[in-house]
Parts: structure tokens; C-alpha cells; sequence
């Protein structure tokens, strides 16, 4: 399955995401985790970023797509496919992506967009955090660690994202009214959009992405899921 995952800051993309990889190993890429990690580790690209990431900006659209065709290997285009996260979220990166996918004739297969409501947003960004060495994302209120500010999964320490502060968190929600938003119609357009309702619980929203991705009413994929 060849998917896109589209909502607001804070409205579950990568958690769903990474849901969707554990169940049915299909990788998730996160162009949000992909560019934190270059200036984690201080590369030149790192650098360049990290005014427009940390201050809640968009990095250029070449630059990102680049990104991202670099992880959409043969094998994740024809093999255990993909989801996107975070990419695209400008109508320029969308049709930058389904053109490189129709030259690769491994179309996109469904655009999923997370709806929910921007207080439900602001309370789950000031209680997320992030592992800094696997990336798992947890929340103070409805996804605790089990021991204060050490990852569940790798023993990491938990940190709060740069741009998850205020004056960032504004710019990005700006950014995506003006930026993200006409990519939902762009999708809508060429009929490979679902909009989820996004919140409820983690396993509420993960079944309902389960259910649009199953009722497609021209079924393109079937999901695989791992055995428990
Ligand atoms: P990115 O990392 O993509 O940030 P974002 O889009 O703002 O989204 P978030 O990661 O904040 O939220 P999310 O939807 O993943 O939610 P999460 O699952 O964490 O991008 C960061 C920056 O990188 C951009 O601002 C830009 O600078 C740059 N960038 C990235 N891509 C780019 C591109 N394509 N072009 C240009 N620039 C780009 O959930 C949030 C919290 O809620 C967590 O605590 C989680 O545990 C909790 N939660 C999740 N789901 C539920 C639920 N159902 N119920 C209760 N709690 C939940
Ligand atoms: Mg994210």
C-alpha cells in the first residue's frame, strides 16, 4: 500500500503511522523525523534546516522531495510499499511526488487525512514527547512512559521538540492553513482522498484508518496484517 497520511501539527500522522508499520510492515517516512535527525547530528543539510524546522518554517519543496525519493527504494514502490508522513504539504510537493511515482509506475493509493479539532491539538502537543534515540512518540496524558523521561522501547531519554513551544507551534499551524491545505483538494480531485476522524483514541483512529484503507471502493492493495 501506497499511502499519504495529511492533518494538522499534533493530529497523529506519526503515530498512526507507526502503527501501520508494526502491523503490516509497511515503513512509515517521516520527513519530520528524517530532518530532526540531520541536525541531531549536525550535517550540513542539518544546518541548513534548522532555522525553518525548529522556528516552525517549511524547508524548500526540491529539497524535501529529494528527501523523500531518496527513501522510496524499489522495494518500498513494489514490494512492501510506503506511507508518507508529513509529506507532502504543499500542492507543488504533490505533484513533484506523483510525478516521480508515475515515472516509477507505482502509483499513489490513498491520501489520508486525520480530522480533529485544534483544542484536542494544543492539549496533545504540550504533553507529547519524543524519544531522541528510536523516535517513539509518547504523551503525558494518554501515552505515558513507564519510567519518567525514559523511552519504553529503547531506554532513551524523552525530550520536547523544538518547535512544539509557542511561537513555533503558531507558525506551523499558519503554515499549514495557508500551505497544507489546498493539498487536501488536490488529493480530493484525483479521488484517492479519505478523511478520518482523528479524535478519538490512538486505537479508535488506527481502526478507522484500517476501515477507509479496506473500503476502497476500487481495492487497489491488499493489507497483509502481521500475526500477533
Ligand atoms: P513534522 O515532524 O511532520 O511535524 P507536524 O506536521 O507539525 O506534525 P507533528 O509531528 O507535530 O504531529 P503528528 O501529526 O505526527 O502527531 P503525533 O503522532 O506526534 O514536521 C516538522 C517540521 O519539519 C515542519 O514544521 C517543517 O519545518 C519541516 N518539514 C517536515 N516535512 C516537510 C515538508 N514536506 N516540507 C517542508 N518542510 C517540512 O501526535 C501528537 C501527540 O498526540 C503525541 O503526544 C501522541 O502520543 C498524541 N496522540 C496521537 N494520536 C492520538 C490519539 N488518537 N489520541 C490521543 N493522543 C494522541
Ligand atoms: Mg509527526
Amino acid at each position: 500500500m501506497r499511502l499519504v497520511f495529511l492533518g494538522y501539527p499534533g493530529s497523529g500522522k506519526g503515530t498512526v503511522a507507526g502503527r501501520i508499520q508494526k502491523a503490516y510492515g509497511v515503513p512509515a517516512i517521516s520527513t519530520g523525523v528524517i530532518l530532526r535527525e540531520e541536525i541531531a547530528e549536525g550535517t550540513e543539510l542539518g544546518k541548513q534546516v534548522k532555522p525553518q524546522v525548529e522556528g516552525g518554517g517549511l524547508v524548500p519543496d526540491e529539497l524535501v522531495a529529494r528527501i523523500v525519493e531518496g527513501r522510496l527504494t524499489e522495494d518500498r514502490l513494489r514490494v512492501s510499499g510506503f506511507s508518507l508522513d508529513g509529506f507532502p504539504r504543499t500542492v507543488p510537493q504533490a505533484e513533484l511526488l506523483d510525478r516521480y511515482l508515475a515515472g516509477k509506475s507505482a502509483p499513489l493509493h490513498r491520501a489520508i487525512y486525520l480530522e480533529v479539532d485544534k483544542l484536542i491539538i494544543l492539549k496533545r502537543l504540550t504533553a507529547r514527547r519524543t524519544c531522541r534515540s528510536c523516535g517513539e512518540i509518547y504523551n503525558l496524558i494518554t501515552k505515558a512512559p513507564l519510567k519518567p523521561g525514559m523511552c519504553d522501547v529503547c531506554g532513551g531519554a524523552l525530550y520536547q521538540r523544538e518547535d512544539d513551544q509557542e511561537d513555533a507551534l503558531r507558525k506551523r499551524m499558519r503554515e499549514y492553513h495557508a500551505q497544507t491545505q489546498p493539498v487536501l483538494h488536490y488529493y480530493q480531485s484525483r479521488n484517492v482522498l479519505s478523511r478520518v476522524d482523528g479524535g478519538g483514541t490512538p486505537e479508535e483512529v488506527f481502526a478507522e484508518v484500517e476501515r477507509a484503507v479496506e473500503s476502497d471502493p476500487i481495492p487497489r492493495w491488499k493489507l497483509t496484517k502481521f500475526p500477533r
